[in-house]
């Protein structure tokens, strides 16, 4: 899959694709079926490779939020060392006097203790390098309209990169109405790459709130680039944008759609729910591949076959809302052992006492992070005669 670079953004260096926790391992998956090397972080994947790639990988990858291109790495144990090291990056080769752009920063250090400050100190040092090297500056600023810069700083050693996104990949543009408590488009797509659904069986999404799981396993089961979606991305304010190269990137991910003879079906109690959910696969265009109805999701209609059957059941995290959520959860058990046999089971979810109540033991629970809450993305194996697990200490279950 890796593609030759047409032209002169051919200097090879560290990408780093960000995600959020837990998500690594399924990314690292991605990124080397598109044929590049992976280097595990627990917030990130690394890679090598020139700005064009950063394009490619812009517009494929479905779990990364930015890809950050590195320009510099160093000790830093004061901030006039930031300074100076971020003045010695020749920024007018990156983008124009006459352009705009963004810092932004991630810091855990004691050096400094506001990232705005971190921040400044970077885009005061891009300004004065253009006004020293071409008597000029960009306009600066907090859009991601023009280029971006990132500055990653952890104890004494500080990164500088290129963003080449801008506005995060989780945004990926469909989703016009979110439902309640709605997924992120990446966390979704990892949902479904860790249940190791292959693209090819059906997948149920009963709860499909605003349809995030079954608009992501659409466009996974057709091959559609995720990025097709966006108009914008930063590396398209650097100097020397491959227009063409772009175009030719586009084209090609185009080619790599495919049919899909497998059925996905989303449903939820809510109508003003299950309208809103229709609306956003109609945005991303997949409208025709998703059977919407509305019901409860213990009546959602299985098809005959195999697949995943996978739901994300609120947590209940406010007094009083668990108590009420138990039967939701233990009548799933039910659900996947009557209704769902031969498919692969998922339950998603922040809230491990309720997991519990499903009653089926799970085969893998894989370790997942909603913005701060610790999630469980529980899988169950739905053989005919799939059994509940024997009480203990009043619980169903083991899982
Ligand atoms: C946490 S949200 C799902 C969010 C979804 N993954 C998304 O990305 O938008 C849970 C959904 O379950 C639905 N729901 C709750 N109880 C239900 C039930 N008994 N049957 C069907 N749907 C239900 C709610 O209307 C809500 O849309």
């Amino acid at each position: 899959m890796k593609i030759q670079a047409p032209n002169t953004l051919s200097s090879e260096s560290l990408i780093l694709a960000t995600c959020p926790k837990g998500v690594s391992p399924w990314l690292a998956q991605e990124m080397e079926r598109l044929g590049y090397g992976a280097n595990e972080l627990k917030a990130g994947v690394e890679t090598e490779g020139t700005l064009f790639d950063c394009m490619l990988l812009n517009l494929r990858l479905s779990m990364a939020h930015r890809v950050l291109f590195r320009l510099a790495a160093f000790a830093a144990e004061e901030p006039d060392v930031l300074y100076k090291r971020a003045r010695a990056i020749p920024w007018e080769r990156y983008f124009s006097p006459d352009g705009y752009f963004t810092v932004s920063a991630s810091i855990q250090t004691d050096v400094v203790n506001d990232s705005r400050y971190a921040g400044l100190l970077v885009k005061d040092a891009v300004v004065d390098r253009f006004r020293e090297k071409t008597g000029r500056r960009p306009d600066s600023g907090g859009e991601t309209t023009g280029a971006s810069v990132f500055l990653f700083w952890r104890g004494t050693q500080a990164v500088i990169y290129i963003d080449t996104t801008g506005e995060p990949l989780s945004r990926r543009g469909y989703r016009k109405i979110p439902g309640k408590a709605p997924m992120q488009e990446t966390l979704a797509a990892a949902c479904l790459e860790a249940s190791g659904w292959d693209g090819k069986g059906n997948v149920v999404n009963p709860m499909c709130g605003s349809g995030t799981l079954a608009i992501e396993a659409a466009l996974r089961a057709i091959g559609r680039a995720p990025g097709l979606f966006r108009p914008y991305f930063s590396f398209m304010a650097l100097a020397g944008f491959d227009e063409n190269g772009w175009g030719m990137l586009r084209d090609e991910a185009r080619k790599c759609e495919r049919a899909f003879a497998g059925k996905i079906v989303a449903t939820d109690h809510d109508p003003r729910v299950l309208a809103g959910a229709r609306k956003n696969a109609q945005a991303a265009g997949v409208e025709k591949l998703i059977d919407f109805s509305v019901c409860d999701y213990s009546e959602t209609h299985v098809p005959p076959g195999d697949g995943l059957v996978i739901l994300n059941p609120e947590y209940g995290r406010r007094l009083g809302e668990e108590k009420e959520l138990e039967p939701v959860y233990s009548g799933m058990g039910d659900f996947f052992k009557k209704q769902c046999s031969g498919y692969t089971g998922a339950v998603f979810t922040g809230n491990p006492s309720l997991a519990k109540k499903v009653g089926l033991k799970a085969r893998r629970r894989i370790e997942f992070w909603n913005a701060k809450i610790d999630c469980r993305l529980l899988l169950y194996d739905l053989y005919d005669g799939t059994r509940r697990q024997p009480a203990r200490n009043g619980e169903q279950g083991d899982n």
